[in-house]
């Protein structure tokens, strides 16, 4: 049983007031959580009264029950959502970020290229050359953070300040981190849908107590969809990076990636492309490079899109094996190591330049 069949079956549920349309497509259907013999699914209902609320819980725990068949208890919970509607933003202020100099997105246009790798390398990276960095986890379909960083089974814990609660990030490494895989447990499949998806990713990065930093990561989710531009608009990204790996068929999914952050209600700067298994180097055979997806991609990439090629890092078996184990590659004096914190130097240098010159292009005006 997949959260995703579950889905499915509850899409059979009306809401008789909206048009007859079904809950999935509502967005009142927000969380599905399968663990041992049990189904927990979250309706979430806005504010104000629905007097359908009783008919529609009523409505679901049947249609659970009528698919799940015997053995499998179906439970369902509902609680209050704000309405979508913009006023939203107004909950979480923007206070938390103050203190944050440069909010980065590290972003790809197609899932599996490392994205997560080299985002968490980058923060462990730059916090190796002195500067005070955070990373949040957007990825609220696949969180890798926990697991990279050998974090998981940590339980985010609430602070208050100021009468307002705040949600303290965890520190390892000398990065301040936060994920949403730290608010589900290990296996657990969760489906999050609509404004709670959205909701989650803003709480998730304007409700945590950064502190002062230079760097904020915000490693995205894959694709180009709408919970990238909601982030990027109420979260207020200053530019981004993107990941490819250098194969010719990357570079339309990189130019998607890029159309993305250059699409004129963004129009935010790309400070740059990081080609991620740049060559293949065999552990017993460190000084040796295999260009197994051809040698110049990324700098061809880079050059199309008019974007410098900020660094490339090679595919070796311990950049894997350093994330599985949670102990980020950038930690080690290995090549690869080296590569990352060289990268980090020149990411830090490239966000730099490009304030400057947004400084000066305000003065020209
Ligand atoms: N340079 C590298 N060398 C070796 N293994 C790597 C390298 N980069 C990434 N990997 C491995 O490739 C796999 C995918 O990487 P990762 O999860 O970072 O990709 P992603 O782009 O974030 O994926 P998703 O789209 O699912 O978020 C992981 O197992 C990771 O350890
Ligand atoms: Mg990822």
């Amino acid at each position: 049983m997949s959260a995703e069949e579950v889905l499915e079956f509850l899409k059979e549920v009306h809401h008789p007031a909206k048009q007859d349309r079904d809950i999935v497509d509502l967005g009142i259907v927000q969380k599905i959580d399968i663990k041992d013999n049990t189904v927990t699914v979250t309706l979430g209902f806005p504010k104000q009264r629905d007097p359908l609320k009783k008919y529609i819980v009523g409505a679901s725990r049947a249609c659970l029950i009528r698919h799940l068949g015997k053995g499998v208890k179906a439970e369902v919970e509902e609680v209050e959502i704000e309405a979508p509607a913009a006023s939203k933003g107004t909950e979480f202020t923007k206070e938390t970020l103050l203190s944050v100099k440069h909010i980065i997105g590290v972003a790809s246009g197609k899932g599996g290229v490392g994205k997560s790798t080299v985002a968490v390398n980058l923060a462990v990276a730059l916090a190796r050359l002195g500067y005070k960095v955070g990373l949040a986890d957007a990825d609220v379909y696949g969180p890798s953070v926990p697991l990279m960083t050998g974090t998981e089974g940590y339980k985010p814990v609430a602070e208050e300040i100021n009468g307002k609660d705040y949600i303290v990030p965890l520190e390892k490494f000398g990065v301040k981190w936060m994920s949403i895989g730290y608010f589900a447990d290990r296996g657990q499949a969760l489906v999050w849908r609509g404004p709670m998806a959205s909701n989650a990713l803003k709480q998730l990065i304007l409700q945590v107590n950064w502190g002062p930093l230079d760097f904020l990561l915000i490693d995205m989710p894959p694709g180009t969809g709408d919970i990238h531009i909601s982030l990027m608009q109420e979260i207020g990204i200053e530019g981004a990076v993107l990941v490819t790996t250098p194969q010719a068929v990357a570079l339309a999914d990189v130019e998607k990636g890029a159309d993305m952050f250059r699409n004129e209600n963004i129009n935010k700067p790309i400070f740059g492309l990081i080609e991620n298994m740049a060559w293949f180097t065999p552990e017993e055979h460190p000084d040796e490079k295999y260009y197994i997806f051809g040698r110049d991609g990324g700098e061809k990439m880079a050059s199309v899109l008019g974007i410098p090629l900020l660094g490339r890092i090679p595919l070796v078996q311990s950049i894997r094996e350093n994330a599985d184990q949670g102990t980020p590659a950038a930690l080690s004096t290995r090549p690869d190591g080296v590569a990352f914190v060289e990268l980090a130097g020149r990411l830090a240098d490239a966000v730099k330049v490009a304030g400057d010159s947004t400084v000066k292009s305000h003065k020209d005006n």
